[in-house]
């Protein structure tokens, strides 16, 4: 005998109908649209299975004002899903990052959520130390906290194929909600499986001669002042340099952006998000393989002004009328491995029925491990794939809609301090150029765009590019007399430069700076030892103590900065000991994990401390914001 829940009866907005249907509701954390995409995606399939529930799904960041609102509110929940992302260190997506705060914070309210039925999907990379920590964190505080965990947390894992790990979690989903939304009646009929249909923008085309103005959406100066990722500042590029010597086979961009009268402000430690074009090769064999002319002049729309097309499902956003060519260059993420989803859109367009045939098979649960090969493994992207099935022809309804995820901004820390460079933005970009499976070249987007890009300088005209600042909370001490370690090779040295800058300034208008040391490394002095000279200005202006440099490729072995770390053990000890703050900048996959175990050999080996009193005291670093890592 199945009983379903009494209906819920709260209403927690005016607007709602209280129809007697349960009510659910979908919570997202997202970056860059894949938790929001499949919150829809679920929510659409459940509309189509249960029609005796009302579904929402909502941004944590819209949910509630303020922590009051959002313990008001989630105790009224009665059954919720998850979708939260992790990203960097650990950390929380922008817009869960309130929710995740209060949540975690509060972990001794007791059981005060036993009205609430709930399940976690995760987004995360294996590769990474704290691998979908928010979703678990999430998952086992609601826990504690009385909630009723109806599946596993799905743990995604963006490494593989994160499409899969969805859909097998959903697929354990739905035998809990027939038992919770269906009513007696129906309760043994057996849901039929749901096929998703391709999505689709209406498209106008326009005459160029009579075309809408362009590029609304970029603001500047006269315009809005609180810019953010959907509202960027276009910004000029005032200073290009290259950072490597000649000798270096690789290459590493200084770049500067200018925001004078823009309003557009920073502080030391923040992050700038770029919105950056693709390469004209790029657009080239796009057009190519599109079969369309760069000319056509067309504008996207869904009708519906939160995107969201009959059944719930949701496209991406839409962007200004231009030309082709232009939404290529700006809107258009053609160099990532095509989802799942674009490769169905591609066979509904392919006219070639063994092309059509193929890409669905790519698509299917028994093309799984040929798409984890094929696609994943050999970092295939969208052209490759289109260049592979070259009947499929898609309008461009569907290219924008279903195919081309949109093309999403590269954050960068950013490389100076506003109070040496108040009118510029500052930014380290080592350049991605590396052969894939394939035998492709990837161009990184943003870092290739920032290499190429004509400084203001030139008398051609420079280039530009829609920014805005994300804060972070990777910063100095308030106290200048506290002792800073600050380990960064390679670009991990870009904040810490703006550290410097903030300390040299500070120190000049006259204040007292504690010790400080600066680990950097890189593979060789004369190659890539980026900054060089501003470093050793540091030193000798006394904004800087200590600079300790590892190079990895110079002598027999490689010297990294943790080798050097261990060499500075006594020094990290005591300075840690004086309530000193320790800052890790770069790479989290390798080197951060290496410096975090050599801080706890050091620990243990200088304070005698056994593993697990390390390990705590670690911790307690953490919490109290004196162990800092800005790391991706
Ligand atoms: P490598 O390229 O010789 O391996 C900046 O990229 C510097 O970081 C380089 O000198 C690079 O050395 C080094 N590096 C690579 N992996 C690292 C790791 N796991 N820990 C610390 N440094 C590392």
């Amino acid at each position: 005998q199945i009983t379903p829940p009494k209906p819920l009866i709260v209403k927690d907005r005016e607007d709602e109908v209280d129809d007697g249907k349960k009510k659910v509701t979908i919570f997202f954390g997202t970056q860059t649209g894949t938790a929001e995409g499949f919150a829809k995606a679920l929510v659409e399939e459940a509309k189509a299975r249960y029609d005796k529930a009302t579904f929402k799904v909502v941004d944590l960041d819209d949910y509630a004002a303020d922590d009051d609102e959002y313990e008001e509110k989630m105790k009224k929940e009665s059954l919720a899903f998850f979708f939260l992302a992790t990203y960097g260190d650990g950390e929380p997506t922008d817009n869960a990052a309130r929710f995740y705060k209060w949540f975690t914070e509060g972990k001794e309210r007791g059981e005060w959520l036993q009205n609430m039925k709930y399940g976690v999907f995760g987004l995360g990379n294996r590769q990474y130390e704290h691998f979908n920590k928010v979703a678990k964190v999430v998952d086992e505080i609601l826990t504690e906290q009385g909630a009723k965990r109806l599946v596993p947390v799905g743990l995604g894992d963006d490494d593989q194929c994160i499409e899969d790990d969805f859909t097998a979690w959903r697929e354990s989903v739905w035998p809990e909600l027939d038992q919770l939304l269906r009513d007696d009646d129906d309760a043994t009929t057996v849901s039929t499986p749901y096929t998703a249909a391709v999505l689709e923008y209406r498209v106008v085309f326009y005459d160029p001669a009579n075309a809408p103005v362009k590029d609304k959406n970029w603001n500047n100066a006269n315009g809005h002042t609180v810019y953010d990722a959907q509202h960027p500042c276009r910004s000029n590029v005032a200073v290009r340099k290259e950072l490597h010597t000649p000798a270096s086979d690789r290459s590493c961009t200084h770049l500067e952006f200018d925001i004078a009268g823009t309003g557009l402000s920073y502080e030391t430690g923040d992050h700038v998000g770029v919105y950056c074009e693709n390469l004209d090769e790029v657009v080239e064999e796009a057009l190519r393989l599109l079969g369309l002319s760069p000319d056509t002049y067309f504008s996207v729309h869904t009708d519906k002004e939160d995107g969201t097309l009959l059944g719930g499902s949701s496209l991406p956003p839409p962007f200004p009328p231009c030309t082709l060519r232009t939404a290529l260059a700006r809107y258009a993420d053609l160099l990532s491995s095509p989802k799942k989803s674009a490769l169905l859109a591609l066979a509904a367009h392919a006219s070639d029925p063994t092309e059509a045939d193929r890409l669905r098979h790519l698509a299917s649960p028994a093309g799984k491990d040929e798409y984890a090969q094929w696609m994943v493994a050999s970092q295939r992207s969208l052209l490759e794939v289109m260049a592979e099935f070259p009947s499929a022809k898609p309008p461009l309804g569907v290219f924008f809609a279903a195919i081309a995820p949109r093309l999403q901004p590269r954050y960068y820390s950013i490389s100076s301090s506003p109070r040496m460079a108040p009118s510029r933005i500052h930014v380290t970009c080592a350049l991605v150029y590396e052969k894939t499976p394939t035998g492709r070249i990837h161009k990184g987007v943003c870092s290739t765009w920032m290499k190429n890009s004509t400084p203001l300088d030139n008398s051609r005209g420079c280039s530009w590019a829609p920014i805005f600042v994300r804060q972070s909370n990777f910063k100095l001490p308030s106290n200048t007399k506290v002792p800073i370690i600050m380990i960064g090779p390679g670009t991990g040295l870009a904040p810490f430069r703006g550290f410097l800058q903030e300390r040299l300034a500070l120190k000049e208008a006259g204040a007292d700076l504690g010790p400080s040391v600066l680990f950097f490394g890189c593979r060789n002095r004369k190659m890539d030892y980026i900054y060089e000279d501003e470093l050793n200005n540091f030193v000798n202006s006394g904004a800087l103590s200590e600079l300790v440099v590892a190079f990895s490729r110079e002598g027999p072995t490689k010297e990294y900065v943790q080798h050097k770390m261990m060499e500075k053990a006594s020094d990290i000890w005591n300075m840690i000991s004086e309530g000193g703050y320790l800052y890790v900048c770069g790479d989290a996959k390798g080197m951060a994990r290496d410096v975090h175990r050599t801080l706890l050999t050091i620990l243990q080996e200088q304070g005698c401390l056994d593993s697990s009193k390390a390990e705590s005291m670690v911790k307690n670093l953490h919490t109290t914001g004196r162990y800092l890592r800005d790391v991706w």
